[in-house]
């Protein structure tokens, strides 16, 4: 999209909280791994979805600075809550230094590992997945929380059109994991499925 598209979209957007914002600021100011964070517009998209679902339980895979979290967060049902999942410590403890500064503190679970093997341990249905860690996993992390979630619920897929690398005759792992997940959802008939082209690219998924 035209920058200019860009910003107007931004400026007719409602304002994300102060502390989203520190964040993303702190994001940009001192983080090497900048576009791994959710932007702005895809944090309000994400909160949108959520208050529009009102998830009592949401499964994040890749915590980071905790961004995305905070944006689920504020959608959630009475007594819902988000369980966020990462292996990066130094990350993590940023993440729950702003979280702690929020009204969403008792809301956001965190857990440290690797994804694939907590998930297995999570005894909660979910209402909506939001997957956004280790590209090559996506189609793991699909299958292993898909029973999981409950029908009519939700997975979202961030980075699924991979800066456009997607559409390359020649795949990189990461592209080739990107576009095998996307035909993968494609051909699910238990799902519905959109392919929202915001961003890096978001899948939203329902199971039916
Ligand atoms: C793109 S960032 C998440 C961004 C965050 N969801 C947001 O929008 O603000 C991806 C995160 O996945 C984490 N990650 C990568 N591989 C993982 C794994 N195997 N298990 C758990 N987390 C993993 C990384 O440490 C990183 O923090």
């Amino acid at each position: 999209m035209n920058e200019d598209w860009i910003k107007y979209a931004e400026s007719f957007t409602s304002d994300e909280s102060d502390v989203l914002r520190e964040l993303r600021e702190e994001c940009y100011a001192h983080y090497e791994d900048k576009s791994m964070l959710s932007g702005f517009v895809q944090g309000r998209v994400l909160s949108m979805f959520s208050k529009m679902i009102r998830p009592k339980v949401v499964l994040e895979i890749g915590t980071y600075l905790g961004y995305s979290a905070l944006c689920f967060a504020e959608g959630l049902a009475e007594g819902g809550k988000v369980i966020t999942l990462d292996i990066q410590e130094d990350t993590n403890k940023v993440a729950r230094e702003f979280v702690a500064k929020t009204e969403y503190k008792d809301k956001i679970e965190f857990h440290l590992g690797f994804a694939t093997e907590i998930i297995p341990t999570l005894p909660e249905t979910f209402d909506l997945v939001f997957i956004d860690a280790d590209k090559p996993n996506y189609s793991n992390y699909y299958d292993l929380v898909f029973d999981k979630v409950r029908p009519g619920g939700f997975i979202i897929a961030d980075n699924v059109l991979w800066s456009g690398k997607v559409l390359l005759d020649e795949k990189d792992e990461n592209t080739k994991a990107l576009h095998e997940f996307n035909q993968k959802v494609l051909a699910d008939k238990r799902v519905s499925n959109v392919l929202l082209p915001i961003r890096d690219g978001l899948m939203i998924v329902r199971r039916d």
